[in-house]
């Protein structure tokens, strides 16, 4: 079992990382708060059918809530009613909300924390790839509005977070990509060689670079906003993808971002074919594709360039994070025109069907 620590002062924590890491549930519970009675576990219809959840223990009597399982569950409505069930079942500011789930459900289940009774303790358990080395680390909690997502939330950190890899086990083939990609992104955050170690350690790995991304930019200003590399062409995708009815998970578009990012930084004279070259060797050593997904020349340039000067955390026109000789940084005012080129260039890598 790796105990990695999340530094934020009085509201750090630790993420228990490995296979049966679940067992601590108890321990982190009663960390919360010696006054706990209870905890009310949140958590999604699939996973709350999978053998394993039966075993979870929070040492304390609890309650189970249910949620649809997948992204539409990620609204208001949802924290409205689960906070309803709260209410009833008289559960009072001392007790602890677990979330034992994806990121859906820890993004669900952290905003009920962050807002019952005006913020209640809450911990995870982070069962999908993507939430272990991702969305349940930072702090970042909320759900979705019908104009964008992620619209609605709040800062609010866990109390713990167990990581159990064993749980992995019953994780859908297409579930893992997700998290796949982000760890691909932690390689360009100070992790070179992320590709060779073993599950428990990249798992472990990816949550102290997200960590230390996060401990010195609680709030997203400076480093945490490199923790998007990657993903400026990803969103467009995925909002092209689902204005056009396509099938495109987000740890594949981050992939395919990875890329393109390597290719307009080569474009800017920033980097070179060699390191171009790499950014394609470390998306494929974690099994994803690092060309746009689909058939060549099936994605509207012009409509991906287009959410690419709108993405929220763009801020302005055209701002990428990109590699370069001291790393990542984020670079603003990039030229469209080497920005479009970017996108011919990861065209002519070919297409899906040719060559993986
Ligand atoms: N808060 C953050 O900082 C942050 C960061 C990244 C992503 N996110 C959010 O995370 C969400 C995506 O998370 P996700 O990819 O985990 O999606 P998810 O929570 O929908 O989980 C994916 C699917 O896998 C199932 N599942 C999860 N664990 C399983 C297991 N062990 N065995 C069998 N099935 C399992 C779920 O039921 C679901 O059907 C998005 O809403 C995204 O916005 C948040
Ligand atoms: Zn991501």
């Amino acid at each position: 079992m790796i105990s990695v620590p999340v530094e934020l002062g009085e509201r750090g924590y630790d993420v228990l990382v490995g296979p049966g890491a679940s067992r601590a549930l108890a321990d982190v519970v009663r960390s919360g708060s010696a006054r706990a009675r209870r905890a009310a576990l949140v958590t999604d219809e699939v996973v709350a059918r999978q053998d394993w959840f039966s075993e979870l223990d929070p040492g304390v009597p609890f309650t189970v809530h249910r949620v649809p399982a997948g992204e539409a569950a990620k609204r208001l409505a949802t924290v409205e009613s689960l906070a309803g069930a709260l209410a009833r079942s008289d559960f009072s500011r001392a007790d602890v909300v677990v979330a034992v789930g994806g990121g859906v459900v820890t993004d669900i289940a952290g905003f009920l924390a962050a807002t019952y009774h005006r913020g209640v303790a809450y911990c995870s358990v982070a069962t999908s790839l993507l939430a272990q080395v991702d969305a349940a680390i930072g702090g970042k909690t909320g759900v979705n509005l019908a104009e964008g997502t992620n619209l609605m939330g709040a800062f609010w950190q866990p109390i713990g977070v167990l990581c159990d890899t064993a749980l992995l086990a019953t994780l859908p083939g297409r579930e893992w990509s997700c998290g796949r990609g982000e760890m691909a992104k932690y390689t360009f955050l100070g992790l070179p060689s992320l590709a060779e170690l073993p599950l428990e350690e990249q798992v472990a790995r990816s949550v102290a670079c997200k960590a230390a991304a996060v401990g010195g930019d609680e709030r997203e200003s400076g480093r945490r906003a490199l923790l998007n590399y990657g993903h400026t062409l990803a969103h467009a995708l995925e909002a092209e993808a689902q204005r056009t009815g396509r099938d495109v998970r987000h740890g594949e578009a981050v992939a395919t971002g990875l890329v393109y990012a390597a290719l307009v930084a080569r474009r800017l004279g920033r980097i070179d074919d060699a390191r171009v070259a790499f950014h394609r060797q470390v998306v494929r050593r974690f099994e994803l594709w690092p060309g746009l997904p689909g058939p060549q020349g099936s994605w509207d340039h012009e409509e991906l360039l287009a959410y690419m000067a709108r993405d929220k955390k763009a801020q302005h026109d055209l701002t990428f994070v990109l590699d370069g000789p001291d790393g990542l940084a984020m670079v603003r005012g990039i030229e469209r025109s080497a920005a479009a080129a970017a996108l011919d260039d990861l065209e002519e890598l070919g297409s899906m069907g040719e060559d993986r």
